[in-house]
């Protein structure tokens, strides 16, 4: 399937299978916002809570805060967000269309990563399985030429980003002859900074109401309460405050369904440590984060760090793991080291002493960060994307299937009665009432078993449990695997122990 496709059917199957729809897509829905549906929702919960497990639950010296939404406005002059958290945007003075200049050049080279693609799609068909990928990507003349091109567009990008040259990323736009990709127009305003938070008001009446931002991060909620936690929780250096939460930023290119929404959710941690260790533990970040991904089993050829060549104003190091989305690799984490820039600033704007007393060296000084940050929405659309696969069957069928790793399936078993009689459905909505203890289950009587099978293939569901007449003599019922589809008859009394080690998060986490 062409990767557009694919998306287009992602964005769809999230839909009919009760994952993710528009918001208040009655009203015809608000540009880029989203709702979880049934299912969605316990992805997303499970999506968290893996996070959480592996961040805080197993490490001694990492403790999870649930902070507010709203800060005091200080935060956000302190953090450099009032004054640099904003885009370069740029309008088509035809089409009246407004763009992110760095993504109207990126979208560009995406083009010519395609045809790079296609260079390496044509060799593969030529030289079959003697075919090197690296060998060819390292010496093709044209593949070069092309990699060559996208390498000094983006470092000129990167550059004139940092320099804050909006006048030559507006003079790049127009050498490239980049055109408005809906109306084909090359006629373009100049680049200008565009601030990403939202604005709203706290308190009644408009004389003493305050102004206030809606959190674009949930990171500034930690480093405020630094101190609070460290005192309260005894915290002794290296040690992480974590959190997830709901995070807003007016973004100038909404699109491409969950990947960049105006109102998403994070999942972020801030690694306080000893300054001049920030190397190290960045690169322990970068790993433990990398094997955590890995442990879902997505596909380690799907992951790929991607160094900052342009650094935010508080990072000493940057770097993202990209993840192979339908539409290319893109940001899905972000780890960085941002020095002491963040407490310091917050120490300035409150006059409060926001440092840690180091008992053993016997000296004060204001800790090092190290964060790891992650979308729990990209993430979702990570795992949900790759997930979804069209299977070719050998009676020459095809099937739909949904092979979310099961710790995250918001359902782990479905089920059925294989007749509405005879004392079947009675006795499967008992091993439901005894399942959903442990489990998310779903009890399923209509249409024939196959369809049923197929319904929950669709859904997720890694297993289905059939109840028939054999079980009336026996005790047991067919198991059925969604991913091999293997059937198996098994005692109702083994159920819970083989689902649980299917779906079990230490199963699961040990791999890391
Ligand atoms: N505290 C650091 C920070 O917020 P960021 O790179 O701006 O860094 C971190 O954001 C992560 O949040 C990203 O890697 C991405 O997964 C997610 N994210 C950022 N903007 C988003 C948006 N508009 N929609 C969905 N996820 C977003």
């Amino acid at each position: 399937m062409a990767n557009e496709d694919k998306f287009k059917k992602v964005i769809s199957h999230a839909k009919e299978y009760g994952y993710v729809f528009q918001s208040s897509e009655i009203y015809d829905g608000l540009s880029a916002v989203y709702d979880y549906a049934q299912n969605g929702a316990e992805l997303k919960k499970n999506i968290r809570d893996y996070w959480w497990k592996a961040m805080v639950q197993m490490h001694d010296n990492i403790v999870g805060i649930d902070s507010a939404i709203f800060m005091h406005p200080t935060t956000w002059k302190a953090s450099g967000h009032v004054d640099a958290f904003s885009d370069p945007l740029i309008d088509n003075k035809d089409s009246k269309k407004r763009y992110r200049a760095d993504v109207l050049v990126e979208d560009y080279c995406l083009k010519i990563e395609a045809k790079i693609n296609k260079e390496v799609a044509k060799a593969e068909k030529r030289f079959g399985a003697a075919f090197n990928k690296t060998e060819f990507l390292a010496t093709n003349g044209r593949v070069l030429s092309y990699q060559e091109k996208i390498d000094t567009i983006l470092k000129r990008l990167g550059q004139s980003l940092e320099q804050e040259n909006l006048a030559d990323v507006k003079a790049l736009i127009e050498e490239l002859e980049i055109a408005d990709p809906l109306s084909g127009s090359r006629n373009w305003t100049d680049v200008k900074q565009f601030n990403l938070m939202f604005g709203t008001k706290l308190g009644a009446s408009a004389e003493s109401a305050m102004d206030l931002y809606l959190r674009p991060e949930t990171a500034q909620g930690i480093f405020v309460n630094f101190l609070n936690v460290q005192k309260t929780g005894r915290m002794k250096i290296p040690f992480g405050i974590a959190q997830t939460g709901k995070a807003f930023r007016n973004e100038i290119v909404a699109r491409q369904f969950i990947f960049r929404m105006r109102e998403f959710e994070q999942m972020e941690m801030q690694f306080f440590i000893k300054p001049g260790t920030q190397k190290e533990w960045f690169e322990y970040w970068k790993e433990t984060r990398l094997k955590w991904h890995n442990s879902l089993g997505l596909g380690e050829e799907n992951y790929r760090f991607h160094d900052h060549e342009k650094l935010a104003h508080y990072a000493d190091a940057a770097t993202d793991i990209e993840f192979n989305f339908p539409f290319g690799f893109k940001e899905l984490e972000g780890i960085h080291s941002r020095t002491d820039f963040d407490l310091k600033q917050h120490e300035k704007f409150s006059g409060k002493k926001l440092q840690y007393f180091d008992h053993e060296e016997k000296e004060s000084y204001t800790p090092y960060v190290l964060e790891t940050s992650i979308g729990l929405d990209r993430m979702f659309l990570a795992v949900f994307s790759n997930a979804l696969v069209e299977e070719e069957l050998d009676n020459n069928t095809t099937r739909t299937v949904l092979k979310l790793p099961a710790v995250l399936a918001p359902t782990k078993a479905a089920v059925f009665p294989l007749v509405k009689k005879d004392g079947l459905p009675e006795l499967a909505k008992q091993i439901i009432e005894d399942l959903k203890w442990d489990f998310n289950v779903f009890y399923d009587e209509k249409d024939a078993v196959g369809k049923r099978y197929r319904r929950q293939d669709a859904n997720g569901t890694p297993f289905c449990i059939t109840v028939d007449h054999e079980t009336l003599e026996n005790n047991t019922v067919t198991l059925r695997y969604r991913d091999t589809m293997e059937q198996k008859r098994v005692n109702i009394e083994d159920l819970k122990t083989i689902i649980r080690a299917e779906v079990d998060v230490k199963h699961w986490l040990m791999k890391m």
